[in-house]
């Protein structure tokens, strides 16, 4: 009797030893787990990260010769930095504007998730199904490897909103007002030989 008392007391104690281990283990095992999933701090940093290579990458290609006004005089106007000109590109395609890449939601791109913008720079398609006119050079951006498209995207998407609606594009034989560029009829060297948006034997 008294020996099964005294193994009833050890059953006992030893199962509580082992419960406060377990909540010990499973304490300490959460505090890991906050130290690993606090990177709340280098999430960011990553993102902050992927913004700078994609401001680095749109300046160096040249994004806004064509997207942010004034580039074309010598003076780009960088309080209005990609948000699109009003000057038209008259060629067979038609006359194009380059766009508004700011995420403002009326004029910009702002409904346009990542993916969207990196599906229209290495694809020409925009959301709509559209295709990309000349000049913009998406088939020489197509070659953007996944993490440099997405960098292009994601600092697309971090810039300031800016409300300017840029003309709508005129298709092939309209009148556009305004000022354009307008490509003289090319000499046979230079004559398309695919209509724009078609598959290009490209390099
Ligand atoms: C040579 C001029 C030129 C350059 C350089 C250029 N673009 Fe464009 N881009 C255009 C034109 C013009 C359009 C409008 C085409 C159309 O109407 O189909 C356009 C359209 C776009 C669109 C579609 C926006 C919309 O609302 O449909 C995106 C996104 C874009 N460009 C991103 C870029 C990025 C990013 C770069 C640099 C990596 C770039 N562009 C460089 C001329 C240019």
């Amino acid at each position: 009797m008294k020996w099964t008392r005294i193994a009833a007391v050890l059953l006992a104690s030893t199962v509580l030893l082992l419960a406060a281990a377990t909540l010990f283990a499973q304490t300490s095992g959460k505090g890991a787990a906050t130290k690993k999933a606090a990177p709340g701090k280098s999430a960011g940093a990553a993102s902050k990260a992927k913004i700078a290579r994609g401001e680095y990458l749109v300046t160096i290609m040249g994004c806004g010769d064509c997207h942010t006004p004034g580039t074309f005089y010598g003076d780009p106007d960088f309080s209005r930095k990609l948000s699109g000109s009003e000057i038209g590109w008259q060629g067979p395609w038609g006359v194009s504007y380059a766009r508004n890449l700011t995420p403002d939601l009326e004029t910009g791109i702002g409904y346009w998730k990542e993916q969207d913008i990196v599906n229209a720079i290495r694809t020409g398609q925009r959301p709509d199904g559209s295709v990309l006119l000349p000049p913009m050079p998406w088939p020489s951006f197509s070659r953007l490897t996944d993490a440099d498209a997405h960098a292009i995207a994601a600092y697309l998407m971090s810039l300031p909103t800016v409300d300017h609606k840029v003309p709508d594009r005129v298709p092939p034989g309209q009148q556009a007002s305004g000022s354009i560029i307008v490509f003289p009829p090319p000499s046979a060297w230079d004559a398309p030989r695919h209509p724009p948006g078609a598959p290009t034997d490209k390099k």
